[in-house]
């Protein structure tokens, strides 16, 4: 079936371009009796290998069957196979890719899980070259079940299922690039945060200058939609020379300092730079908690697994993006929350944006107005006051060496640093 056919009948007309690469080479080879990966015995197998229980399983299956049935999403799943798993598999922006839901109304969620599925077979072939144990598999496949029911396809329908993005993202465990250990996930990936971390050669201690050009405000943080230009701003300049590094230190509390600081060259050594193989940390949601000491654990874990069985890609360091890491958090929970302890044990720094994540991580998808938002928890109240009062929030980033991993320590909050960031540089 041709394209423009295959995406009348399914109702995706206005987005079916991103499916046009190849499209007609790969529908020649469509086997007749259709994707073999859609027949019950095989959805079977492929449900039971990652993890999912009986009830969801069969709505998969069930799903399977409508798909099978049906010769447009028939095409369309195993154009979706081919290109993914195939001999050439690509990297596509997933959140262009629609959902069926003209063809398979509630069911819709289902359709790129049954191409997860099919890719079953590719994701185990990189695991066995690797030799990953099999706990890790396990735990690592695992997250299927939990984003089919916990992710935003199931918070806005009330179905089991996933969006693209979510989709996206299981791709990244798919294609043996992320994985689970312990509480935390861990992927490899660039460094892409807005600053360069410079060791000191022979005290040891990490300090970071923001990358030239970064606007800051005056608070250090960096401009969040709507509050753009604040006439208070200020923008970061970085200059590196044979003989110094001159820029803008980030104090490890998650700010830029306007405080323009001359780190001797002979003294400090480039750590951590744009673009540097790293270590992204996610942080899947609970139950359970983010406990304090399993995160160390994972990251324990994670120093002794990525040498062992991804030798060939090393990494410089732990780094996290997220909702959870905005450093106002520490003055607003309670001392002993497990997000404020990880806080205290990593480098934060400035991001752009973001403050929208944490409305609907905290408070739900539904809500619009925050007058009305659920108070359960101490966070819920907190945050909810803190807005009322016309507070903001924003995502953070931080980064962790494995050479400073020594969870408990607090290894970046040294008064060393902190004098650094002042401008007394010569007490590290
Ligand atoms: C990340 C997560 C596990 C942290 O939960 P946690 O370990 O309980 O965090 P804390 O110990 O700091 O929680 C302190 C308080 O805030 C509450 N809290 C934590 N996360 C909350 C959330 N997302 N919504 C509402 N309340 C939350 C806790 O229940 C606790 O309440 P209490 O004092 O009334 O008992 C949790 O927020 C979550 O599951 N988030 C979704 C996943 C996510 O956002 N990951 C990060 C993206 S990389």
């Amino acid at each position: 079936m041709n394209l423009q056919t295959t995406a009348r009948k399914l109702g995706i007309e206005d987005a079916a371009d991103v499916f046009r690469e190849d499209w007609d080479a790969i529908q020649q080879t469509l086997p007749a009796g259709g994707p073999p990966f859609l027949q019950p015995e095989q959805i079977a197998r492929d449900c039971e290998t990652v993890l999912l229980p009986a009830d969801m399983a069969q709505a998969v299956a069930a799903a399977a069957q409508r798909v099978a049935a049906n010769d447009a999403l028939s095409a369309l799943a195993w154009y979706c196979h081919c290109r993914l798993f195939g001999e050439r598999p690509v990297r596509p922006e997933f959140k262009s890719w629609p959902l069926p839901t003209h063809a398979l109304d509630r069911d819709a969620g289902l359709f790129y899980v049954l191409v997860l599925l099919s890719g079953i077979p590719s994701m185990q072939r990189i695991h066995r070259e690797r030799e990953i144990p099999a706990d890790v598999i396990r735990d690592t496949v695992a997250d299927l079940k939990r984003c089919l029911e916990t992710e935003d396809y199931f918070l806005r329908t009330g179905h089991w299922g996933i969006s693209q993005n979510i989709f996206g993202w299981l791709m990244h465990s798919w294609r043996g690039d992320l994985y689970h250990l312990g509480r935390l996930q861990f992927k490899h990936g660039p460094f892409t945060g807005r600053l360069r971390a410079f060791r000191h050669r022979r005290a040891r201690a990490v300090l970071a200058l923001a990358e030239d050009g970064v606007a800051f405000r005056a608070d250090g943080q960096m401009d969040v939609a709507g509050q753009e230009g604040a006439p208070d701003g200020w923008t970061s300049t970085l200059e590196i020379s044979d003989t110094a590094i001159a820029g803008f230190p980030i104090d490890p509390r998650g700010f830029a300092v306007h405080r323009r600081l001359r780190l001797p060259a002979s003294e400090w050594e480039p750590a951590l730079l744009p673009n540097d193989r790293i270590l992204e940390i996610h942080i899947p949601a609970g139950p359970p908690p983010m406990d304090y000491d399993a995160c160390g654990e994972s990251l324990r874990r994670a120093l002794a697994f990525f040498p062992k069985y991804f030798p060939d890609r090393p990494f410089k360091a732990f780094v996290c993006s997220s909702w959870i890491l905005d450093p106002q958090f520490e003055a607003l929970l309670k001392p002993e929350s497990n997000l404020v302890r990880f806080q205290k044990e990593v480098y934060l720094y400035p991001l752009r944006g973001g403050g929208t994540t944490m409305i609907w991580q905290v408070f739900g998808l539904r809500v619009k107005d925050i007058r009305s938002a659920p108070r359960k928890t101490s966070m819920q109240r907190a945050l909810a006051e803190h807005v009322e009062k016309g507070g903001r929030f924003r995502s953070g980033g931080c980064f962790l060496f494995p050479a400073d991993f020594n969870w408990g320590a607090q290894v970046y909050r040294t008064d060393a640093v902190r004098q650094a960031c002042a401008g007394e540089g010569g007490a590290v």
